[in-house]
């Protein structure tokens, strides 16, 4: 019974730490073909990482019979050794840890609005009944802060990734936006990773010019962007009514409180992290594409942060949750709401993949209610 569960935590070390190397370097603003290559020789390494198991299975089993074996003199064995120690005690207290930062769900009101455009006449042929990939959330949630004017409210939008190609499906987002422009927001915020295709571009302005925003469209951009000529992303979006920040401050008036909205593209579009200091707001917003900010937005002060780029892992193992998150911090910011120092940061399961499959991950808009403290 020991010697199985020494195996299975071996096994599950050896899993996590090529889970870890694939989030880790996937959240770095390599150029795509050496990301995938990085990415391909994870794989090799998931598959060859077995042997480490196997041959730790023979030489305990040898151990056991003498104990005079010397086990530390195979590279196999020592790292079947440290994927113990990954399976045995690190992955337990990451796990414990992992959810330290989230905003437990009863913590502000949230409500979901579910939709199913899967069986619909244009969308059927591409769906089955695992995949989510034709499904919508629209979450709903609402929380309260000293920092707004008295007796206000800020409406905000906030979605993301829409692959644009990856997902080929016209009359999906199409749906989704029919849905979103029912409503009238004060603020929208796109977080990138518009199109995996520029020849899909085309689709910018009659699917997102008709949705209002009072204060304003914000939008930054995301790898994804970076690898399909950005100045094209950014044209499109500004034809679809959206400002496009990098690296500056937007300021905006409310009820007598200055909001200062910045959106950076850092890491893919500038080497290091963007200097904040000049903006003097009543409410500070960071729009970035990854949630790997989430610290240093807090330490220097802001008070929203929204991003997206991880897509909730798009597969989400019951219990366990997502496994690829493309994020240096590995799963524990897969998608809902963060805090830290007083700030909330809001990551988008975004609408949609370079590769349509989501199973157990349905896409998500969020809109969230920001409404004034009274006590
Ligand atoms: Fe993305």
């Amino acid at each position: 019974m020991l010697f199985f569960i020494l195996i299975a935590l071996v096994t599950f070390g050896h899993f996590s730490f090529v889970l870890f190397l694939h989030n880790w370097f996937y959240s770095k603003p390599f150029p795509r073909l050496l990301g995938d290559l990085i990415q391909a020789t994870h794989v090799l390494f998931g598959f060859l990482g077995l042997l480490a198991v196997y041959t730790l299975t023979i030489k305990v089993e040898a151990f056991i019979k003498d104990p005079c074996l010397n086990l530390l003199s195979n590279l196999w064995v020592d790292y079947g050794l440290f994927c113990l120690f990954v399976g045995g005690v690190l992955l337990p207290i990451n796990e414990i840890f992992r959810n330290f930062w989230r905003i437990p769900i009863n913590f502000y009101i949230q409500q979901s609005r579910h939709f199913d455009y899967a069986n619909h006449f244009f969308i059927k042929k591409k769906s089955n009944f695992l995949n989510e990939s034709f499904k919508l959330e629209v979450v709903l949630a609402e929380i309260s802060t000293h920092s707004l004017p008295t007796n206000s409210t800020l409406k905000i939008l906030h979605f993301s990734d829409f692959h644009f190609g990856g997902n080929d499906n016209y009359a999906y987002f199409h749906f989704v936006m029919a849905e979103l422009e029912k409503e009238a927001y004060d603020f929208v915020f796109f977080t990138g990773d518009l199109v995996d295709d520029v020849s899909f571009l085309r689709w910018v302005v009659p699917l997102l010019k008709k949705i209002r925003a009072k204060y304003g469209k914000y939008a930054v951009l995301g790898n994804h962007d970076l690898w399909n000529k950005p100045d094209m992303v950014r044209k499109y979006l500004r034809k679809a009514g959206f400002i496009c920040l990098s690296d500056q401050w937007f300021s905006v008036e409310f009820k007598g409180c200055k909001i200062g909205v910045f959106g950076t593209g850092y890491p893919w579009f500038s080497t290091k992290l963007p200097d904040t200091s000049s903006g003097d707001y009543g409410i500070k917003i960071l729009l970035t594409h990854s949630p790997d900010e989430f610290f240093w937005a807090a330490k220097n002060n802001f008070n929203l942060m929204f991003c997206g780029h991880v897509h909730g892992g798009q597969i989400a193992l019951p219990f366990f949750g997502p496994l690829l998150i493309p994020s240096k911090f590995g799963r524990r910011f897969g998608g809902g709401f963060f805090s830290h120092g007083g700030m909330i940061m809001h990551v988008s399961r975004g609408l949609a993949g370079s590769f349509p499959l989501r199973i157990n991950c349905k896409p998500e808009v969020t809109i969230l209610s920001l409404v004034s403290k009274t006590t």
